[in-house]
């Protein structure tokens, strides 16, 4: 009685283990198979939809969770999220990070601003240098959970920073860090907006 007492025990703690387990590329993999129409087969983005390639998984995962929650909100992907377990976000994560991101170019207009503001900021409205946070070569910092830009595509890049200019996104559980980009976001104008949106693309 005993024994089948411990064998209960220690398959419930797998099972417990197991839901909560990382992500595995592999099995994330498969379960990619919807996404790829407008993430791309390797999470490099069809047209203007968002890169996931090279993105920290624990970013991608943190953003799975905060559509399924109503946090982030966005027509398209509460649609996509609404049937993910925990551990299906995990895979997913883990499988578009583990690809590689492929870069875009800076439009030639756009690159003196965009850098200037990428690494310098805007002090007369105290926008700080993005830099700061997202890193030298736009990869960010997965433990401090700032996202990686380097080579995001410049239209979602511009589109995501006018939600955060608007109020539109930012997630203010307390896990997130969104309300920063609303705070530095609001302080932008919209050329600042398009030069470093554009100058993204090509960082690496
Ligand atoms: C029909 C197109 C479509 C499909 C299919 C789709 N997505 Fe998305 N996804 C989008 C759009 C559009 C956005 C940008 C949302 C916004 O503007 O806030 C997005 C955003 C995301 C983001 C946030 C990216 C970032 O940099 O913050 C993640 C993560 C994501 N999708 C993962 C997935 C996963 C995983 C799947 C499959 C289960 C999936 N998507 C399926 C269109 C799609
Ligand atoms: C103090 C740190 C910090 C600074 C400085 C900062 N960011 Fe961010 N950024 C963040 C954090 C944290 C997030 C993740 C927000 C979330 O969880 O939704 C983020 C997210 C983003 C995103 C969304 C990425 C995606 O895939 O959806 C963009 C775009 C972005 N930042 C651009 C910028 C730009 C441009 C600047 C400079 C003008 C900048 N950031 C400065 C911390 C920072």
């Amino acid at each position: 009685m005993r024994l089948h007492g411990i064998v209960i025990g220690m398959w419930a703690l797998g099972f417990a283990f197991s839901a909560s387990a990382a992500g595995t590329a592999t099995a994330g993999k498969s379960k990619a198979q919807v996404c790829m129409g407008c993430h791309g087969p390797d999470g490099n983005g069809v047209g203007t939809f968002p890169k996931l390639a090279g993105q920290h998984a624990s970013y991608i995962a943190q953003q799975l969770h905060n559509f399924k929650s109503g946090l982030r909100k966005d027509p398209i992907m509460t649609a996509q999220v609404a049937n993910l377990k925990d551990q299906d976000m995990e895979d997913l994560a883990a499988f578009f990070s583990a690809n590689k991101v492929s870069l875009g170019g800076v439009e030639k207009t756009k690159k003196e601003l965009g850098e200037r503001i990428y690494r310098g900021g805007n002090q007369a409205k105290s926008v700080p240098a993005c830099m700061g946070c997202h890193g030298p070569n736009g990869v960010g910092n997965a433990p401090a959970k700032f996202p990686s830009l380097s080579g995001q595509t410049t239209a979602y890049v511009e589109k995501t920073m006018k939600d955060f200019h608007d109020g539109r996104r930012g997630n203010e559980d307390k896990d997130s860090n969104g309300k920063i980009m609303r705070d530095i976001a609001a302080r932008m104008s919209d050329a600042e907006i398009a030069a470093v949106a554009s100058y993204v693309s090509g960082l690496h």
